[in-house]
């Protein structure tokens, strides 16, 4: 945080006057008296009227044109600006040329190239183009970055890869005076034998069975089959998937945008097997089958299908950036605690929605409106993500260089129960370094890395005012 000594300094230029006249509220001028689209604002300062000038232009009333072809750059999207030769035409420079980043094109790299004209997404997957790359939405039960890979393993219920002592169910159903138990261990796909499934007690109205995977693994689908008992067929007809990383909070799995739990199809008999696919896949530790409609008793036998977490991450090293940048993490997604406008103008909101890191603009980072340490800002992944990292960046306002230089990370899978990363080492907090400056780029990597839906950064310090632009890092399972 900032002393006062340093305010007062600040004070003397011009364009720092926000922050001598916190409580003050500019307004428009009656009259634009800018030039060359400059905004006008009136009620700040001593002056009756100061312009915002668009880039390019300076000066009291924006009529001075800067400095040289390059300054400032004209190339858009992170181009690399290049002077050919230093020479003057009138007002207009045009003696350099911009060196695009990969996935955009045109004289001021102002395209966005359509990186889904390739085609990059395999097996059936959704491509969708984004501000200098792609994203593919995959059919399960194909992951990867391309959908390149199928992840169709049997996990180990007929198989006994799964031990009994990881499958466990709300009740079970004791038969023939109690001598025949039809227990959760049973119930393999494809068991064999005269108790060959696990059936839920007869009394048990919420029946559940639950495999722990011990380790958080992706779920593409599950195989269930019911059985026969005594010359009967006991089936489950209809069911639900709820999963879980700890055991303990369980969600109901949904279609992405469907607000109803997804109920699956079960069986018609007793020997015949039914696939389910999970799509989107399931990434979770724990998963429990829920019953809805049983025919005699809810009984079954299953496999589940799946594949281990690091298929896809070791193959990409899971450092993505999640979309802050290529806007794959849409507004909506993006919230906070507060907002600050610049002289209580809404035109000059510095939203959470602009904490996309490069972005430009006259207000193009995210600030609270209050400078302490209750203030954060939030990302909703919409699905669970494993984080690796975070990329954090500061910005000016009209001029003045603001940054977070400390900040904490907290994460939640429901947005209302949150930890907060902490250090390895001492088990505090973990508190994060951040900026030095307005612009450039402040790596943190988390170790270990953790797994996510809801992202929060709540700046400890900060020069000037709290001001962020970032990215997350990691990937999608
Ligand atoms: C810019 O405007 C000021 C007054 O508004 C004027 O004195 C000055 O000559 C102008 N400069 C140019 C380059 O037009
Ligand atoms: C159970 O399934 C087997 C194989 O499909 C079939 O032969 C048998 O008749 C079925 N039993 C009952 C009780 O429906
Ligand atoms: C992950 O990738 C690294 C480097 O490519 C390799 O050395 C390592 O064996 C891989 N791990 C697994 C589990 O495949
Ligand atoms: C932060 O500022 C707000 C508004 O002034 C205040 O309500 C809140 O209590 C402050 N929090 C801390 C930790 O100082
Ligand atoms: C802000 O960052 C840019 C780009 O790194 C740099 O050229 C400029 O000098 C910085 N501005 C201030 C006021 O430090």
């Amino acid at each position: 945080m900032n002393g006062h000594g340093n305010l007062a300094a600040a004070c003397v230029a011009a364009l720092t006057v926000l922050l001598c006249l916190h409580s003050v509220r500019g307004d428009y001028c009656k009259v634009n008296l800018c030039h060359n689209g400059g905004t006008c604002v009136t009620g700040v300062g001593d002056d009756p009227f100061i312009c915002i000038c668009d880039d390019g232009f300076g000066g009291d009333t924006c009529n001075l044109t800067e400095t040289g072809p390059c300054s400032p750059n004209p190339c858009k999207n992170d181009g690399l600006c290049e002077v050919i030769a230093p020479t003057r035409r009138g007002d207009v420079f045009n003696e350099y040329i911009c060196k695009c980043q990969p996935g955009f094109e045109g004289a001021h790299c102002q395209i966005n190239v359509n990186d889904c004209a390739n085609q990059p997404c395999k097996n059936g997957g959704i491509c969708k183009d984004l501000d200098g790359d792609y994203t593919c939405q995959c059919a399960s039960p194909y992951v990867g970055k391309q959908c390149q890979l199928r992840c169709i393993s049997l996990l180990g219920m007929e198989g006994g890869a799964i031990a009994e002592s990881q499958i466990s169910a709300s009740s079970v159903h004791y038969a023939i005076l109690g001598l025949q138990r039809w227990g959760p261990e049973l119930a393999r796909l494809n068991n064999q034998g005269i108790v060959n499934a696990w059936t839920s007690a007869t009394h048990d109205r919420n029946p559940w069975i639950e495999v722990n995977m011990q380790k958080k693994m992706r779920l593409t689908g599950i195989i269930t089959q019911g059985a026969s008992r005594m010359g009967t067929s006991e089936y489950i007809k209809a069911f639900k998937v709820a999963s879980s990383f700890d055991g303990s909070t369980y969600t109901t799995y949904r279609v992405d945008g469907q607000r109803r739990d997804k109920v699956f199809e079960g069986n018609t008999d007793n020997d015949s097997t039914k696939t389910n696919f999970f799509d989107p896949p399931i990434v979770a530790q724990y998963i429990r089958i829920i019953p809805a409609i049983c025919r005699r008793a809810c009984t079954l036998r299953m496999e589940l299908v799946g594949c281990e977490l690091n298929v896809y991450s070791n193959t990409t090293g899971c450092s993505e950036p999640l979309g802050m940048k290529s806007r794959l993490i849409s507004d909506g997604q993006l919230s906070a605690s507060s907002s600050y406008k610049t002289w209580g103008i809404d035109t000059f909101t510095w939203h959470p929605q602009f904490a996309r890191l490069d972005k430009q603009g006259k207000t193009n980072a995210w600030s609270p409106a209050h400078n302490n340490r209750s203030e954060w800002i939030q990302v909703d992944l919409e699905k669970t993500k494993r984080l690796t990292g975070i990329i954090t960046q500061g910005a000016k306002d009209f001029g003045v260089v603001q940054f977070v230089s400390v900040f904490k990370v907290a994460y939640s899978n429901d947005g209302k129960s949150w930890s907060i990363v902490k250090d390895e080492n001492t088990g505090k907090d973990k508190l994060f370094e951040g900026n030095i400056d307005n612009n450039s780029h402040k790596k943190n990597v988390f170790e270990p890395p953790f797994y996510a839906r809801y992202v929060r950064v709540v700046p400890w310090e900060w020069h000037e005012r709290i001001t962020l632009r970032m990215e997350l890092l990691g990937c999608d399972d």
